[in-house]
């Protein structure tokens, strides 16, 4: 592994089509980047990689929901009230910052600090600002959220969504109904998240617009198993429990027999997750899985694993893993007054003690004398949610009779039930693609210092560029040639980059740079035999292949052949 020269892969990012910083003819915007033409074709890559996973290896359905959201709806989700970080401002030069970070060197976890606590913490460790020396003001709740209207005026407030989970659980009955009511139900999106951060100060990895890939899986609350977790229960995973803080490598199978991990179905998405990672080209050996402490859980969350890696930032956060039980629905349901259950149909229907609402027969009858049978009868189908203030209401020919607790009890009966309503239980992968994407880069990334030469060395799959295609001059027939292989090869799916200047050497440099994993070089011999010199980008070997077989070859190195059995 090289030392990381940040200044050195962040130029190439910006010189070569990566990443740029937003609005940089306007002196930029902290926390805000533009994907270039490179990094487009990156993000792509990566989330076709996580969207084969769960769209096609475990059958989860992919929907797009809207970025703005009515206040309702934050307001259910907890994030109007919790989604907040602490703020100070210098009382000298103004400048804001995250109060947990300004301390982050004196408490292993600051961010379970309170706002007084901060200020006394302030005090204690004379933390000034970092900016100009000058006193730190009280420490303050600051919600995260980007606020607006809906329409003209300010009649329906709206906030950009901090997530894109919340999209797919206010679609829960639209969902439910498409899985023909059936669990557990696998949902993924990929969008835009908003979050106004504080003081973002850390590159990609703190931004106020942001990219998510997020899979929420809703679950039988009591089935919290995984159909495939066989597959993987004897594979090994770096684990950080809150018990120990210490990281241990295991199997997951004995991280959920040991309690470690809660349950199959979150240690094997815990696993998913390093898959993932690790297909994309996130080093093994830079990523480990630590689990939140019990006061670091967010609101929701009942066990919760980050997917950390090793950055030239330090161990940082790239996904979130959470058991959210049944938070999210619950609220919506309270919020909403909507069903937002299963109907979970037991395998034979069982006798159990349910309460009802049962007619008072000697009551009804002398006040409702004809139709206190159908009243009756029509109060049979209610159950004790239907009591509202002591009262129900019931239809009988067309009319609406409201009957007070003199006319009905609620008493438990023995009865056949076919089956329960539960709400479900969500269990959530949340990737943040910005951060995933800069790992990649990082990960990728080496630099020959002596040499001054950068190699990007993504994992073919992920490649922006999969192939370079040179003729050796720019004469002779040898560009035609070059031009028909670069038509044959480039597609929707592989990338080519036709390039005809400068010395090969210099080609070859502009190719490793960008991380392009082949280069087809035509020369004066192939004009004699049709044969073509292939490079290998990561080994720099050289072998010749017939032209007619660049495509099939290309394919082939694509599908994991070894460069060195061409
Ligand atoms: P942090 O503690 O670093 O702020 P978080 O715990 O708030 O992160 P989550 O709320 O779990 O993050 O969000 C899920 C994922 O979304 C994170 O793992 C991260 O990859 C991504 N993410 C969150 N905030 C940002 C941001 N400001 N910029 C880029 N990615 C982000
Ligand atoms: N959906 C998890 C998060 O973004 O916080």
């Amino acid at each position: 592994m090289s030392e990381i020269n940040t200044t050195d892969l962040m130029s190439v990012c910006k010189r070569r089509g990566f990443i740029w910083p937003s609005f940089e003819l306007y002196g930029g915007v902290a926390g805000m980047y533009d994907y270039g033409p490179l990094g487009c074709a990156l993000r792509n890559n990566i989330v076709e990689v996580w969207r084969s996973i769960y769209k096609g290896r475990e059958g989860f359905v992919e929907i797009d929901s809207e970025t703005v959201n009515p206040r309702e709806v934050f307001k259910a989700s907890g994030h109007l009230d919790e989604f907040s970080d602490y703020i100070t401002y210098c009382r000298e030069c103004q400048a804001p910052f995250r109060a947990d970070h300004l301390v982050k060197e004196f408490y292993e976890n600051p961010d379970v600090l309170g706002p007084r606590e901060l200020d006394a913490a302030f005090a204690e460790h004379g933390v000034r600002c970092p900016e100009c020396g000058g006193e730190l003001g009280p420490v303050d709740e600051f919600n995260l959220m980007f606020k607006t209207n809906i329409g003209p005026g300010s009649a329906r407030v709206g906030y950009m969504r901090p997530e894109t989970a919340q999209g797919i659980f206010v679609n829960y009955p639209n969902l439910y109904r498409y899985n023909r009511e059936k669990l557990p139900l696998g949902v993924i999106q990929t969008g835009r998240s908003y979050r106004n951060e504080i003081a973002p100060r850390q590159g990609m990895i703190r931004m106020r617009e942001f990219n998510q890939m997020e899979v929420e899986l809703f679950v039988d609350p009591e089935d919290k198993d995984w159909v495939r977790f066989d597959d993987i229960k004897d594979e090994t995973i770096e684990l950080v429990p809150n018990t120990t803080g210490e990281m241990v490598t295991m199997t997951v199978g004995e991280a959920v027999e040991r309690g470690i991990i809660a349950n199959r179905v979150l240690a094997y998405f815990v696993y998913t997750t390093r898959q993932l990672l690790v297909r994309l080209g996130v080093d093994p050996a830079r990523l480990r899985f630590r689990q939140h402490l019990e006061d670091e859980m967010a609101h929701y969350a009942a066990d919760c694993w980050d997917a950390e890696v090793l950055l030239s930032y330090g161990w940082t956060e790239i996904t979130g893993i959470a058991d959210r039980g049944c938070w999210d629905l619950s609220r919506h349901a309270q919020f909403s007054g909507a069903d937002l259950t299963h109907f979970k149909r037991f395998d034979e229907p069982r006798e159990m003690e349910v309460e009802r609402v049962r007619a008072k027969h000697k009551a009804l009858g002398p006040v409702y004398k004809g139709k206190a049978k159908d009243i009756a009868a029509a109060m049979e189908s209610l159950t004790p949610a239907d009591v509202v203030d002591g009262k129900v209401t019931v239809s009988v020919d067309g009319e609406d009779i409201v009957l007070g607790e003199e006319f009905f009890e609620v008493s438990r009966v023995t009865e056949k039930v076919t089956g329960e309503r539960v709400i479900p239980h969500v269990i959530e992968p949340s990737h943040g693609l910005d951060r995933i994407f800069y790992s990649v880069l990082e990960h990728a990334y080496s630099y020959n210092a002596e040499e001054d030469y950068t190699v990007l060395r993504f994992r073919p799959e992920v490649a922006p560029i999969k192939v370079g295609v040179f003729p050796l001059m720019e004469k002779d027939g040898l560009d035609d040639v070059a031009m028909d292989i670069y038509r044959a090869v480039h597609t929707s799916r592989v990338e080519a980059y036709y390039d005809g200047s400068g010395t090969i050497g210099k080609r070859y440099a502009r190719m490793d740079e960008v991380g392009t994993p082949w280069c087809i070089t035509v020369d004066y011999d192939t004009l004699e035999d049709r044969t073509v010199t292939i490079r290998d980008r990561d080994t720099t070997e050289q072998r010749r292949i017939p032209v007619d077989d660049v495509p099939a070859v290309i394919d082939a190195l694509l599908a994991g052949k070894p460069f060195s059995e061409l």
